[in-house]
C-alpha cells in the first residue's frame, strides 16, 4: 500500500453468514478491538437483512457498512433484488458488485456488473468491484487479459470524477475459500496490472490514487505481508472476517 497516495480499506464480506442477531454480536466484539486503529477504512459487507441493525450497531465507531450486491434498476417489478436507493436508505455507504460467487452461481455478467456499479454511483453509494480470473485461466497465462477486461467493461461510462467512489478488489476465484492465497507478488503483480487499466483510460494521476484490494484467503497470518506491497491497497477477507479477533489482526496489519 502506499497511504500518501491512497486510501487503505479493510472490508469484510460476510456472504451469506449471520443473522442480525449474530451480526449484533460480532460488531460489539468488534468495536473495542479497532477503537482508535485510524490507518485504514473498516467495512463490513452484510447481508442485506442485516444492513439496519448493523448500521444502528457500528454509529459511534469507525466501521461503515455496506451490502454485497445490488440490482441495476431503480424499481419494479424485479422480485426478490434490492435497488441502490434502498441500500442507501437502510443505512449503506458501500456495496460489492462483481462477486465471483455471484458471477459463477447467479449468471452475473461483465455487462450487469457495469449496470450495478453504475446504479450503485447513481445512489451514492461506493461500490468495491471485484474482479479475478479462474485456475483454469491462471494457468493458461491469461490473467492479466482476464481482469483487464473485467475491469474496462465494468467502468465503462464511468467518469474520472465518478471513479473517485470505486475501489477495485482483486480476487483470484481459486484463492477465494480454499485456504490458498496468491504469493504477494502475484497480488502485487495483478493489483499493478489493474492499475495499468485504470492509467490507461484515464491517466496515472488517477491510477495512482485508486484503492484496490486484494481478496482471497487474507488472514491474520499472511495480511501484513500482503498490504506491504506498492499495488496492494487492503483486503476484501471472507472468512476471517467472520471472527472478531481476526478481522482485527488484520485491520492490525494495516496499522503500519
Ligand atoms: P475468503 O477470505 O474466505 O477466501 O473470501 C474472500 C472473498 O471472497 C472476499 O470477498
Amino acid at each position: 500500500m502506499n497511504r500518501n497516495l491512497r486510501k487503505t480499506v479493510i472490508a469484510g464480506n460476510w456472504k451469506m453468514n449471520l443473522a442480525p442477531s449474530g451480526a449484533k454480536t460480532l460488531i460489539e466484539e468488534l468495536k473495542p478491538l479497532i477503537a482508535g486503529k485510524d490507518k485504514c477504512e473498516i467495512v463490513v459487507c452484510v447481508p442485506f437483512i442485516d444492513v439496519p441493525s448493523v448500521a444502528e450497531k457500528v454509529k459511534g465507531s469507525d466501521i461503515k457498512v455496506g451490502a454485497q450486491n445490488v440490482h441495476f434498476m431503480k424499481s419494479g417489478a424485479y422480485t426478490g433484488e434490492i435497488s441502490a436507493e434502498m441500500l442507501v436508505e437502510a443505512g449503506a455507504e458501500y456495496v460489492i458488485v462483481g462477486h465471483s460467487e455471484r458471477r459463477q452461481y447467479f449468471g452475473e455478467t461483465d455487462e450487469t456488473v457495469n449496470l450495478r456499479l453504475t446504479a450503485a454511483l447513481d445512489a451514492g453509494l461506493k461500490p468495491i468491484l471485484c474482479v479475478g480470473e479462474l485456475l483454469e485461466q491462471r494457468d493458461r497465462g491469461i490473467t492479466a487479459e482476464v481482469v483487464s477486461m473485467q475491469t474496462k467493461i465494468a467502468l465503462q461510462g464511468i467518469d474520472a470524477e465518478r471513479l473517485k467512489r470505486v475501489i477495485i478488489a482483486y480476487e483470484p476465484v481459486w484463492a477465494i475459500g480454499t485456504g490458498r492465497t496468491a504469493t504477494s507478488e502475484q497480488a502485487d503483480e495483478v493489483c499493478g496490472i489493474i492499475r495499468g487499466v485504470i492509467a490507461g483510460k484515464y491517466g496515472s494521476d488517477t491510477a495512482e490514487a485508486v484503492t484496490i484490494q486484494y481478496g482471497g484467503s487474507m488472514k491474520p497470518g499472511n495480511a501484513a505481508e500482503l498490504l506491504a506491497k506498492y499495488n496492494v491497497d487492503g483486503g476484501l477477507i471472507g472468512g476471517a472476517s467472520l471472527k472478531a479477533a481476526d478481522f482485527a489482526a488484520i485491520i492490525d496489519a494495516a496499522q503500519n
